[in-house]
Parts: C-alpha cells; sequence; structure tokens
C-alpha cells in the first residue's frame, strides 16, 4: 500500500523534477525543434517536451499512466498547437499502418515492459519516408565497471523509477528493429549520476529492405 501511495503520489512529482534537468532540457529543444506536421510522442510524462515543439501543428500524446499524465493538463492546455491524449502502450499502438510521419520518444525507451514489441509497433506506424526521433539514457557502450553497476542496480531502479531500466542497448534493439541510424549522437548529461549519463540522441528511418 505504501507502495502504491509512492507510485502514484510521489513519483510522478519526482519524475516532473529529474526530467528538467537543464541540460535534458537542452537536448530536448536540439531534438525537437526541426520536427514539423503531425507527431505521436509515446511516453508523453509531464509534457515537458511541449515548449520545444516550435514547428509542430499536431501532436499524439501517448500516454498510459493517468497520474502522470494529470501533471502535463496545465502544459497541454497553454500549448500553441493541439495536443490529444491517447491512454495507450507503446506495444499496441492505436494508429493504422504507415501513417506518421514523426514519432518521439524521450527516455521511454528505458520504461516500457516489451521494449521489442514497442519498436515493431514504431515500426508499422511509420511511413516509409518517417522518421523516429529519439532521446534516451543507455546502457555504456565502453565502460565495464559503469555497465555491471548498471546490471546491478537496474532492479531496484525498476522499482523506484516505474520500471526503468539502467542497462538497456537501445542503439542494439533499435537496429534489430529494422531501423537504419540517420543521425546517432552519444553524449555524457551534466548534473546526471554516472550510472545514468551516457544518452544516445538519434533520428532512425526504416531500413530499406533489399530484393
Ligand atoms: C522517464 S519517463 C519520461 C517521460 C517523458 N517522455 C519525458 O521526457 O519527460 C517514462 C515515461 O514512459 C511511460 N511509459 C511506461 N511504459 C510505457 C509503455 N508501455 N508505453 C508508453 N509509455 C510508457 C511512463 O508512464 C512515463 O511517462
Amino acid at each position: 500500500m505504501l507502495y502504491q501511495f509512492y507510485q502514484r503520489r510521489i513519483f510522478p512529482h519526482l519524475l516532473n523534477q529529474v526530467m528538467q534537468t537543464a541540460s535534458l532540457m537542452d537536448r530536448r529543444r536540439e531534438l525537437l525543434l526541426p520536427i514539423e506536421g503531425e507527431v505521436l510522442e509515446i511516453g508523453f510524462g509531464t509534457g515537458l517536451n511541449v515548449p520545444f515543439y516550435g514547428n509542430v501543428d499536431s501532436l499524439y500524446a501517448l500516454e498510459p499512466n493517468p497520474d502522470i499524465y494529470q501533471l502535463a493538463v496545465e502544459r497541454v492546455q497553454h500549448a500553441p498547437f493541439y495536443i490529444k491524449h491517447v491512454q495507450s502502450s507503446a506495444e499496441k499502438l492505436p494508429f493504422a499502418d504507415a501513417s506518421l510521419d514523426h514519432i518521439v520518444s524521450t527516455w521511454t525507451l528505458c520504461s516500457i515492459p516489451q521494449l521489442d514489441q514497442a519498436l515493431a509497433e514504431i515500426h508499422r506506424v511509420l511511413k516509409p519516408t518517417g522518421t523516429f526521433h529519439l532521446l534516451e539514457h543507455v546502457k555504456h557502450p565502453d565502460s565495464v565497471k559503469i555497465q555491471s553497476l548498471q546490471t546491478l542496480l537496474t532492479p531496484i531502479q525498476k522499482r523506484i523509477g516505474d520500471g526503468c531500466h539502467l542497462n538497456r542497448d537501445i542503439e542494439r534493439h533499435v537496429l534489430q528493429a529494422n531501423f537504419q541510424f540517420i543521425v546517432k549522437d552519444y553524449f555524457d548529461a551534466e548534473g546526471i549520476p554516472a550510472i545514468a549519463q551516457k544518452m544516445l540522441l538519434a533520428r532512425v528511418q526504416k531500413r530499406e529492405m533489399t530484393a
């Protein structure tokens, strides 16, 4: 019962604060500013990306957790473009095949329980010319010491961080889902502990199938 109280009443506020770390906000701007038209954002959270969609006309805000979405409502109401809340999970997207130009995920792929299924869904609903834009913390690509710590602490992190995995190799999962990288930038985010500091900002498209 105490854990349920933490998850429902405390965690959404913690998330809203931590995800506003200045270095993360700077990278949100870099990822989102070039995007135009209609967008699906998966794991919309508390709506922290809204101010950075400078060229967007409409947004599907997919967020399964109503306690988290509640903290987004004010940002949604003040948005200068149309936002529709979609209360679904990324593992089963309520969109037609090849129907979307842009899909966005910021620090959501770490938390999705069935990540490969969600990536298959993103692949299904993206147009052949569409782009999936992502910004995620990742399994450290080089340091064996940090990788071990990430694996050791992931069970605890999943409990306190609503399912968040510290040790996901996002690049590998994305490649396995038949995407190709258009942009791929690994960086260390300032002000974030070493265990979750390595980030990936990427833009990917569906891999062209050879006959
Ligand atoms: C760390 S938060 C990031 C929130 C937001 N994207 C941001 O950048 O601040 C992870 C988000 O993923 C959402 N999430 C968890 N499982 C999900 C799923 N299966 N499908 C879609 N979103 C999910 C959570 O509810 C939460 O809002």
